[in-house]
């Protein structure tokens, strides 16, 4: 490029500072963008074939649309290339590889659209529903006393958006992991970033473990997207490994989804096994009965009569509440 400016100033092997700055430039210019579903992504993109010059940030960081040089600021470009997030399409277009979405006056950095890579970085409604489940917990709990834990963070937006001393975002995909370090670089919070399995790389106690797995049946596997087992193998998973990770006052909140099948609903079922079982207290909530309707066409879905959105929290009985009802009259 030869320009002056932004690539100069960095060091060369530093694309999450790139990326960083990048954003910082984007709040400083009033970014604002709200990520939708994929469906709705592809109908609007397809009224155009570029991004023009009224609202370029947005067509350009928020679709995806492809660009023409120009149309960015030089700082930003440059930023971009740094950061090996921009393809050149040919004929003097690029496309950003990166989108950033806005939630509640912050920044995310997430995959481009489509995205169809198996370590893609989610965000979109289900993010904006699970940060409003975990606010309206907050509301009414309280900040949580001790270590919070999102785990599966995606981008970060669940554990972020909750104001704790001590958060750890843990995701199996190094990617999220890299883009929700972005994020919270952006915000100026200290976080713990943990790559692994569910709850595996978590063991100190937790006030408050937030979650919002992948919950499909998902053909293509896509680790945002594939939930294992009838789509609930994995936030079964982490409720049992959150019951040994909580503190005796901790709470797991469980954004997720189930498959009902003539009327039974599989996730309800083995939840409320495992608390009778362990002892634990379970409060469930379907908030959407019939989600992803789409997905009932495909193979696996076929026994399925819907997809029901449901909020779960699971909270340990503790050693003092057991014995304080046991010396009840
Ligand atoms: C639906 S996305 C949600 C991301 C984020 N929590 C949000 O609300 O935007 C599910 C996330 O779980 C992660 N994930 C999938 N399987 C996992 C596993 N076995 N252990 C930990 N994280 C996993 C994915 O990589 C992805 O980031």
């Amino acid at each position: 490029m030869g320009r002056p400016g932004a690539l100069e100033s960095l060091s060369p092997a530093a694309p999450e500072a790139a990326l960083v700055q990048l954003g910082r430039l984007l709040q400083a210019a009033g970014y604002t963008f709200t990520a939708v579903s994929p469906a709705s992504h592809e109908r609007v993109v397809a009224r155009r074939l570029e991004a023009g010059a009224e609202d370029a940030l947005r067509q350009i960081f928020g679709w995806n649309l492809p660009f023409r040089q120009a149309l960015l600021p030089p700082a930003m470009f440059d930023l971009l290339r740094a950061a090996g997030a921009v393809c050149e399409l040919g004929g003097g277009r690029w496309r950003a590889a990166i989108r950033w979405a806005t939630l509640a006056d912050r920044l995310y950095l997430h995959s481009g659209f489509p995205a169809h890579a198996a370590d893609s970085v989610f965000f979109g409604p289900d993010t904006y529903r699970f940060v409003t489940a975990i606010r309206q917990y907050l509301a009414t709990a309280g900040t949580p006393a001790g270590q919070v834990v999102d785990v599966g963070t995606g981008s970060g937006a669940g554990g972020l958006s909750v104001p704790a001393a001590q958060t750890t975002l843990t995701d199996i995909n190094p990617l999220a992991l890299r883009y929700a370090g972005i994020n919270a670089a952006l915000q100026g919070r200290q976080v713990s970033l943990q790559a692994g399995d569910g709850l595996a790389p978590v063991s100190a106690p937790a006030a408050l473990i937030v979650a919002n797995p992948p919950y499909l049946m998902d053909a293509g596997r896509r680790l945002y997207r594939d939930g294992g087992a009838l789509g609930i193998g994995l936030s079964l998973r982490i409720a049992e490994q959150a019951l040994a990770r909580l503190a005796p006052q901790g709470t797991l909140l469980l954004y997720t989804a189930t498959p009902i099948e003539r009327g039974h609903d599989p996730l309800h079922a083995a939840l409320a096994a495992l608390a009778a079982r362990r002892g634990a207290r379970l409060d469930y909530h379907e908030s959407d009965p019939d989600i992803w309707s789409e997905e009932l066409a495909r193979p696996a879905y076929r026994h399925a009569d819907r997809i029901a959105l449901v909020t779960v929290y699971l909270r340990p009985i503790t050693q003092t509440a057991d014995a304080a009802c046991r010396s009840d009259p």
